[in-house]
C-alpha cells in the first residue's frame, strides 16, 4: 500500500485516551495510524486495533525508532518490541524519528540497520523524520531515494518549509506534514477563518485541505470524535487558487518543535 494521504496521529495521547481516539478513528474510516516508540502508547494502539476488528491488510501502521535505539545491534530488536506491542508481525512504515546528530551513531549505521529491518520483513517501507536537505541527501546515499517512502516534517501554514519540500519532491520522496494544525494555533487565524466561512467548512478542514492539495500526507490528532470525523471530511473540500495564495502568504517560520540535541540545522 502506498503512503495514505490521511491518517491519525497519536502523539501525547496515553492510556484510555489513545485507545478511544484510535477506536473512534477506525470506526469513522481512518485506516492509517501514526505512533512512535517514544509516545509510549504502541501497546494501547495495538489494543485498539485488535478490538476494532479491522482486517490488518486494510491498515497502514507507522512507528518511529527512538534515538537510543539507532545502534546496529539495537534498532531491529527495538522494532521487534514495537511489533509485539502493536500485535502485528510487520509495520507498514518505520521512520528514524530525529537525526540526533550527537547520539554517537552514524547516519550510515542507522540507515543501514533500518534497511536491514525492511529486508527482514519487519517493515514494508522505511523513511525518515525531521531530516533537513543535507541529511536527506546522506540517507539517499545509503539506501537510495526509492527506498525512502517519506520525510515526516513539521509543516503548517505558519511553517511551509518550501526549500525542503522542493528538494523532497525533486527526489520523489513524499512529504508527510505533522502538526499541520500547528497544534491548534492556525485554527485561530483570521484568514483561515474567512476561507472556512466562504466554504462553510471548519478552519481545520481548510488547513488540512490546503496540505492535501499540495500533495502532502497529513496525520492530525484529536481526542474528540467529532473533530476526528470533521477532519476526515477535509478530503472533500476543494480550495480555489485564491485560497491557496492567501494561505501561502501566512508563512512566518512558525516552528513549534525543535528539541536540542535531536534537531538538525533547519533549512
Ligand atoms: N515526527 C515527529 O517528530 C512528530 C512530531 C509531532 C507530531 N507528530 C505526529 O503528528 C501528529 C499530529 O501532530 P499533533 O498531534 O502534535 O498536532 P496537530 O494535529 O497539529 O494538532 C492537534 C491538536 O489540534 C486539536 N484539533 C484537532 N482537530 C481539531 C478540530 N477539528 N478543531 C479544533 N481543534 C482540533 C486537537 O485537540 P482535540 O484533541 O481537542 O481535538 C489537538 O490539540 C501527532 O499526533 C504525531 O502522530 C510527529
Amino acid at each position: 500500500m502506498n503512503l495514505p494521504d490521511f491518517g491519525v496521529g497519536t502523539f501525547r495521547l496515553q492510556g484510555r485516551t489513545v485507545i478511544d481516539s484510535v477506536r473512534n478513528a477506525l470506526e469513522l474510516g481512518y485506516r492509517a495510524i501514526d505512533t512512535a516508540q517514544i509516545y509510549a502508547n504502541e501497546a494501547e494502539v495495538g489494543q485498539a486495533i485488535v478490538a476494532s476488528g479491522v482486517p490488518r491488510d486494510e491498515l497502514f501502521i507507522t512507528t518511529k525508532i527512538w534515538v537510543d535505539k539507532y545502534a546496529q545491534n539495537k534498532l531491529i530488536p527495538s522494532l521487534k518490541d514495537s511489533l509485539a506491542k502493536l500485535h502485528i508481525d510487520r509495520v507498514d512504515l518505520t521512520l528514524i524519528h530525529w537525526p540526533a546528530p550527537c547520539n554517537g551513531v552514524s547516519l550510515e549505521e542507522y540507515m543501514a540497520a533500518l534497511a536491514e529491518a525492511k529486508a527482514q520483513g519487519l517493515t514494508r517501507q522505511i523513511g525518515v523524520s525531521n531530516f533537513n536537505i543535507a541529511l536527506t541527501r546522506q540517507a539517499i546515499e545509503v539506501v537510495g531515494k526509492e527506498a525512502i517512502a517519506t520525510n515526516q516534517i513539521e509543516l503548517s501554514p505558519y511553517l511551509q518549509n518550501s526549500n525542503l519540500v522542493e528538494f523532497l519532491q525533486s527526489q520523489g520522496i513524499r512529504v508527510t506534514s505533522y502538526m499541520t494544525l500547528a497544534y491548534g494555533k492556525v485554527l485561530k487565524d483570521p484568514v483561515i477563518g474567512e476561507i472556512a466561512r466562504k466554504h462553510q467548512a471548519t478552519s481545520a478542514q481548510v488547513v488540512l485541505a490546503w496540505a492535501l492539495c499540495l500533495g502532502y500526507a497529513v496525520i492530525p490528532s484529536s481526542t474528540k470524535r467529532e473533530n476526528l470525523a470533521s477532519n476526515l471530511l477535509a478530503r472533500n473540500l476543494r480550495l480555489d487558487n485564491e485560497d491557496m495564495v492567501r494561505i501561502a502568504a501566512l508563512e512566518r517560520n512558525g516552528r513549534e518543535v525543535s528539541p536540542d540535541g535531536l534537531a538538525p540545522a533547519w533549512d
